[in-house]
């Protein structure tokens, strides 16, 4: 039964959402994100037909919704129930920006009743994929999460362990890293932003998914990933930029997206 506009605008409104959705009726969600653009730029296959895919680490399920209306037989939606959970949680002053436990299966929930799409939600964490008994799947998504974990490789190698078919993985990269040593797989250490721990280069990327046990068959980038509509376009006059970090941010970052790196890779036998 389709939910009245009003009421999905209203419940909409009601929650705080990492993805910005087009939900039925007109209705789309204030995202911190926006891949409604940013999607057609990555290598999806136009038809997920007869495919079992899983999106690891999805927040609010932008992508699994992506691969269900692509046509997968089965979209398994895997995160963890509680933000707190997350590696960076544990580091003194850090606190997750996501607003209490269960906040995007709350997000997920919503946009599975107003679209009727079947993706099916699991909580966990990517690390345990191996034991979970989910089974093997013919495409994994991984996206905007290894920069987030303290053991990125560890979760590569998780990966490989339900992956049959191929790892489409989709990460930011530092620029400047980029542009300094093109040829040599390196990464920024930050613990002082947006609660990451290393943001490879271009380079650092593909190693990382190869040191994770994966044949690179393809990969892109630098390609811009925009932001969304719940972070403030210009900075707080009382905050003026302070840092050549925070120039880049309100400069580049916040009006164009962010770079950002894909890789297609397929489980080494
Ligand atoms: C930056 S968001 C990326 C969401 C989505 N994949 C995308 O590309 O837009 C990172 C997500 O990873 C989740 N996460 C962090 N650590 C995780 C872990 N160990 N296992 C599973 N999910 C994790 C967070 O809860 C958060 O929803």
């Amino acid at each position: 039964m389709p939910i009245p506009n009003a009421d999905l605008a209203t419940r909409v409104a009601e929650l705080k959402w990492y993805h910005t959705f087009d939900l039925p009726g007109g209705v789309t969600t204030p995202g911190m994100f926006d891949h409604r653009r940013f999607v057609t730029k990555l290598p999806f296959p136009a038809s997920l037909a007869g495919k079992r895919c899983l999106d690891a680490a999805s927040a609010d399920g932008f992508f699994s919704f992506e691969m269900a209306r692509r046509g997968a037989d089965e979209v398994v939606s895997l995160d963890l129930p509680d933000p707190d959970a997350q590696d960076f949680s544990g580091v003194p002053r850090k606190r997750s920006w996501a607003i209490g436990p269960g906040r995007a299966n709350q997000c997920f929930a919503l946009v599975r009743e107003a679209t009727g799409l079947d993706v099916e939600r699991v909580d966990g964490s990517v690390y345990d994929l191996e034991k979970m008994g989910l089974g093997q799947f013919d495409l994994v998504f991984l996206g905007n999460i290894l920069l987030h974990l303290r053991d990125p490789i560890g979760a590569v190698q998780a990966v490989r362990t339900v992956t049959r078919g191929e790892l489409l993985s989709v990460e930011p990269v530092s620029f400047p890293q980029t542009m300094l040593r093109p040829f040599t797989p390196t990464g920024q250490f930050s613990l002082g932003d947006e609660n990451t721990f290393w943001t490879p280069n271009l380079c650092g990327h593909r190693a990382l998914i190869r040191a994770g046990g994966f044949d690179v068959i393809a990969a892109g980038g630098p390609i811009l990933q925009p932001m969304g509509s719940l972070y403030p376009t210009r900075p707080d006059r009382a905050h003026l930029p302070r840092s050549l970090h925070e120039v880049v941010y309100w400069s580049f970052t916040r009006p164009f997206g962010k770079a950002t790196s894909w890789v297609r890779a397929s489980p080494i036998r």
